[in-house]
């Protein structure tokens, strides 16, 4: 079976703002890595080599640039710009004179698993039009649900019901067969004016095609949603292990700790499971569980817990705990001369400057 990949990472991104004014929100790193590499491994890991990747005009470049061709994978990367976020099935319709009549996974580039894709390619195996993959949620609403039989066989989809049938939530990982094709080119663009994958999969289900679902292995995570972006963070850092390449003075770095080259720690503690990137600086400070520091980031003189330092960002001499927050590139929190003591929790966009 030639399965092919593909990786959407286009879409508006407004719910991440600021973050997303100036990145793809795809290449926000969670654990110390963009999102879209956890996805492509994924994809690698069930055998799959030749990978289109949606792109819009806004964030494609950055995109292009941050996943090159695909080597360092040892994968073919075809990059595919749709010109305007008209939805998931207008990606998958733009993206089909690569896809042509091959199976597919799509995956979106904002999704993260922690059980991989395999099992949903042993159920596709036997022969569906379809494998989605559910997970159940506290509020349907804001989701595409699916009714499942006894069997497993979806019955029917909703996009976001006011009045929903079921607690299973589509998780943003799909497997089709070229039939989806057939049936995006009938849909029209929903109230939202998007064209809605929902749609095309209540389509499979009409022309009494099957579509199976599977329950998630593990854990999932949207990292869209600006609540889920540090807790998939927390998620992914709970499974590093300790390695230390960079250089470490006077320092304590207690447990699952990655320190990577270049990196110098300083008259400071580390407490895992943390991430501290290549050429960060991390100088009379503490840096508590669940933290992911960023390329060339500098910490000097302040605790930080919890939280995203993007690359390049500094706290220096924050008298307050930063807790909870996302920081972006190059963000610069200056607290000294300041001497008040509190939390603090800030979500800032690349470049922002904050003085305490
Ligand atoms: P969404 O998170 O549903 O949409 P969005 O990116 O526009 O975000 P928001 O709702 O915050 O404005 O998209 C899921 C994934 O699919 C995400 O990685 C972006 C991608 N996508 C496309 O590539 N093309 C599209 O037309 C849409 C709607 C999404």
């Amino acid at each position: 079976m030639n399965l092919k990949g593909l990786i959407l990472s286009g879409g508006k991104g407004t719910r991440l703002r600021p973050l997303t004014h100036t990145r793809a929100k795809q290449l926000i790193p969670i654990g110390g890595k963009p999102n879209l590499f956890y996805v492509i491994e994924d994809l690698v890991k069930a055998g799959i080599q030749d990978i289109g990747v949606v792109i819009s005009p806004e964030t494609g470049d950055e995109v292009r640039e941050a996943l090159g061709s695909g080597e360092r994978w040892g994968v073919s990367l075809t990059f595919i710009p749709q010109d305007t976020p008209a939805g998931l099935a207008h990606a998958v319709k733009t993206a089909q004179p690569f896809l042509g009549e091959s199976p597919f996974v799509m995956y979106l580039g904002d999704n993260l698993l922690s059980g991989g894709i395999n099992h949903m390619l042993e159920t596709f195996k036997r022969g569906c039009d379809a494998v989605l993959l559910l997970t159940e949620v506290e509020d349907p609403r804001a989701f595409g649900v699916a009714v499942v039989d006894a069997s497993g066989r979806v019955t029917r989809l909703l996009e976001k019901p006011k009045d929903p049938p079921s607690n299973l939530a589509l998780v943003g990982v799909y497997l089709f067969t070229a039939k989806i094709h057939q049936v995006i080119a009938t849909l029209e663009p929903s109230g939202r004016g998007e064209y809605e994958i929902t749609e095309a999969i209540q389509g499979l289900v009409d022309r009494g095609l099957s579509v199976e679902a599977l329950k998630v292995r593990g854990w999932w995570k949207d990292t869209g949603r600006p609540e889920d972006l540090l807790d998939a963070n927390r998620l992914t850092l709970s499974q590093v292990r300790r390695q230390i390449a960079g250089e470490l003075v006077q320092a304590e770095v207690v447990g699952e700790v990655v320190v990577e080259k270049g990196a110098t720690i300083v008259r400071s503690t580390v407490r895992g499971p943390a991430y501290i990137g290549p050429n960060a600086q991390i100088e009379d400070s503490f840096i508590g569980p669940y933290t992911a520091v960023g390329k060339g980031a500098k910490v000097v003189g302040s605790e930080v817990e919890y939280s995203i330092l993007m690359d390049e960002s500094e706290v220096l001499g924050l008298p307050y705990r930063l807790d909870s927050s996302v920081l972006g590139e190059k963000a610069v929190v200056d607290g000294k001369g300041n001497t008040r003591r509190h939390t603090l929790q800030l979500i800032l966009g690349d470049r922002s400057r904050v003085k305490l």
